[in-house]
C-alpha cells in the first residue's frame, strides 16, 4: 500500500466478508428445503431465500470490484484517490441500498425477474451510487499521470457494466420484450462486461506476484478482451432460443456461445504460462493460488460446463434446469468468487503489514473451498441429469420430480459444509489480519515496486523473495 486513500478497499472487503457468509446461510436453507424439510417456508418461503442468496452474491462481488478498484487503481496509476471522504459516502449508500433491498425482499417487496429483483426506485439509488463510483475512480484515473492499459479496461469494464444496467430497467408489458432485455443485464455482465474486470484484476495480480514485464502481462489482456467481444455479444443469442425471438437466434446463439470458452480458455493458460515464466518465488503465494484458481476454475465452470449446455440441441431440454443451477455456481466461484478471494488475499497482509498467508489456515480455506463447490456442483449436475431424464423426457410433473430428487441434496448439503467451513477459515483470517495501518511508516520498507517496473529482479529480505512488490515480512504477534 502506497497510499493512506487506499484504505477505503478495507471497508468494501469487510462488507465483501459479510454478505459472502450471509449468503451461504441462505444457501443452506435452501438445500434443506429442496431436500423437503422445508420449516421456515411460513416466514421465509423459497422463493424469498432464492433472490436473497442470488442477490448478496451479486452484491458481496461488486463490493469486492469496488474495493478491488480503490486498491489498485492507485498503486497502478501512482496517484491517491481524489475525493476519499465521496467513497465512503459511496461505500455507505451502497450498504443501504443492498440493507434495503434485501429486507425488502423478505416482504416481497422485488420486481420478481430473477437476478433482477430490485425495486425499480431502489434501482435508480444504484444507479446513483455507481455514478459515484465512476466518479471517483474516474477522477482518479483523469488527474493522474500515467495511466496503464489494465486500468484503463478495469475502467472500462466498471462503466460498461453501469451502462448496461440501464438496460433492465427499460419499462415493458411483453414478457419476450422483458426477458429480451434482462439478457442484456445478466448475460452482458457475466460474459462481457464482468470478463473484462475479471481480466483487469488477474493482470495486475499477475504483476504483482509473478514480475513478469507489463508489456507481455498486458498484450495478453488484450488477447483476453478481444476473444470476450468476438464471442460474448452475440452469445447473448444462447438465451433467446425460447423466448419467443425469431428463429436466427439458435444459429447465432449456438455459434457465438460455443466460442466464449476460448476467452476463459485463454485467461486460464494465460495465468499458468505467467506462472511458470515468473517463477512462484512471490511470499505471498495464497494470492498465486487464488489467482491462477481463479483463471483454471472459471475454465472449467464458465467455459467447459457453460457449453455443455450452449447447443440449442441440449439446451431444449435442460433450460432452466438444475443443470443451469449446476453451471451457475462453478461459473460464479471460478470467475468472480475466485478473483475477488484473490485480490483480497493480496491486498490484506499489504494494507496491515501482516503475513498470515504463511498460516495453514489459509490453505485450508482454498481447498475445503474449492473442493465443497466442485462437490456441490456434482450434486446439482446429477440431480440435474435426474430432472431432465425424469420430466422432460419421461414427462413427469415438476412437483413430483423434485420429490425424487430430494436425496441429491443430501449429498449437495454435506458438499457446501465442506466449502462453508473452508469459507469460515477465509473469514476468520480475513479478521485476525485486522484494520489496515494508519501511518504507511508502519509498513515495512523497502517499496520494490521500482524494481519491478525495471524488469524483475529478484529481492530477498528476511527469508522471502519477492519481484517487483513490496515485501511483507512481519508475522502476526
Ligand atoms: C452453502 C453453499 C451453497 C448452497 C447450499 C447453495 C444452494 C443453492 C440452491 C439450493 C440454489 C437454488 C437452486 C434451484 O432450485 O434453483 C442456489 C442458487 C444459486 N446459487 Fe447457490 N448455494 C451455495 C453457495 C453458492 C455460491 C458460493 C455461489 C456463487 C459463487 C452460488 C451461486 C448461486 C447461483 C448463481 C444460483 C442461481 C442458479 C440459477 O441460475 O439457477 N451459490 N444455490
Ligand atoms: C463467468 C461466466 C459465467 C457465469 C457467471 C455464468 C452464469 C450463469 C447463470 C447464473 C445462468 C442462469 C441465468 C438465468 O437463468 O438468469 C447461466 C445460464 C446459462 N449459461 Fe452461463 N455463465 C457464464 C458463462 C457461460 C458460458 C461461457 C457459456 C457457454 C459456453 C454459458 C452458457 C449458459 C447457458 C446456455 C445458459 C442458459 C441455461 C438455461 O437455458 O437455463 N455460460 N449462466
Ligand atoms: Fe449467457
Amino acid at each position: 500500500m502506497h497510499y493512506l486513500s487506499q484504505r477505503i478497499a478495507y471497508l468494501f472487503f469487510a462488507t465483501a466478508m459479510l454478505l459472502f457468509s450471509l449468503q451461504l446461510v441462505y444457501g443452506l436453507l435452501m438445500a434443506q428445503a429442496h431436500m423437503g424439510w422445508d420449516g421456515l417456508h411460513p416466514w421465509v418461503p423459497f422463493n424469498v431465500m432464492r433472490p436473497v442468496h442470488m442477490n448478496l452474491l451479486l452484491m458481496w462481488l461488486l463490493a469486492g470490484f469496488m474495493g478491488a478498484s480503490y486498491y489498485l487503481v492507485p498503486e497502478e496509476v501512482k496517484r491517491p484517490i481524489v475525493l476519499p471522504w465521496v467513497a465512503l459516502v459511496q461505500w455507505a449508500a451502497f450498504v443501504a441500498v443492498g440493507v434495503t433491498a434485501i429486507v425488502g425482499f423478505h416482504f416481497q417487496w422485488w420486481e420478481g425477474r430473477k437476478f433482477l429483483e430490485i425495486p425499480r426506485p431502489l434501482d435508480w439509488l444504484v444507479v446513483a451510487d455507481l455514478v459515484l463510483f465512476l466518479l471517483v475512480i474516474g477522477a482518479t484515473l483523469w488527474r493522474a499521470e500515467r495511466r496503464t492499459g489494465t486500468v484503463l479496461v478495469l475502467y472500462f469494464g466498471l462503466l460498461s457494466a453501469a451502462g448496461f444496467y440501464l438496460f433492465g430497467m427499460i419499462d415493458t408489458v411483453h414478457p419476450t420484450v422483458d426477458s429480451f432485455w434482462r439478457w442484456w443485464v445478466v448475460h452482458l455482465w457475466v460474459e462481457g462486461v464482468w470478463e473484462l474486470i475479471m481480466g483487469a484484476l488477474l493482470a495486475f495480480l499477475l504483476l504483482r506476484l509473478t514480475g513478469v514485464d507489463r508489456e507481455i502481462i498486458e498484450k495478453w489482456l488484450y488477447v483476453v478482451v478481444g476473444l470476450t467481444f468476438l464471442s460474448g455479444v452475440l452469445g447473448t443469442g444462447h438465451h433467446y432460443y425460447w423466448i419467443g425471438t425469431p428463429d436466427y437466434w439458435l444459429w447465432i446463439g449456438a455459434i457465438f456461445s460455443a466460442l466464449e470458452p476460448l476467452a476463459f480458455l485463454g485467461m486460464a493458460v494465460w495465468a499458468v504460462a505467467m506462472m511458470r515464466r515468473g517463477g512462484r518465488r512471490h511470499p505471498n503465494r495464497m494470492a498465486l493460488m487464488w489467482t491462477v484458481g481463479a483463471a483454471i476454475m472459471s475454465f472449467v465452470g464458465a467455459g467447459f460446463l457453460g457449453f455443455a449446455h450452449t447447443l440449442p440441441q441440449v439446451n431444449r431440454f435442460t433450460h432452466g434446469t438444475l443443470i443451469t443451477a449446476m453451471h451457475g455456481h462453478l461459473a460464479f466461484w471460478g470467475a468472480y468468487a475466485m478473483i475477488v478471494l484473490a485480490i483480497i488475499t493480496y491486498a490484506m497482509p499489504q494494507m496491515t503489514g501482516r503475513a498470515i498467508y504463511r498460516n495453514w489456515t489459509q490453505h485450508y480455506a482454498f481447498w475445503a473451498s474449492n473442493i465443497g463447490i466442485v462437490a456441490m456442483t456434482l450434486a446439482l449436475a446429477v440431480a440435474g441429469i435426474a430432472q431432465v431424464y425424469l420430466e422432460r423426457m419421461a414427462g413427469m410433473d415438476f412437483l413430483v420430480v423434485q420429490r425424487e430428487i430430494e436425496w441429491h441434496f443430501f449429498g449437495m448439503l454435506l458438499a457446501a459444509l465442506l466449502l462453508v467451513s473452508g469459507v469460515a477459515a477465509y473469514v476468520v483470517d480475513f479478521i485476525r489480519y485486522g484494520l489496515p495501518v494508519s501511518d504507511l511508516s508502519e509498513l515495512p520498507e523497502p517499496d520494490l515496486d521500482a524494481a519491478h517496473e525495471g524488469g524483475a529482479q529478484p529481492v530477498t529480505r528476511g527469508g522471502a523473495v519477492g519481484y517487483g512488490d513490496r515485501l511483507v515480512g512481519r508475522d502476526p504477534a
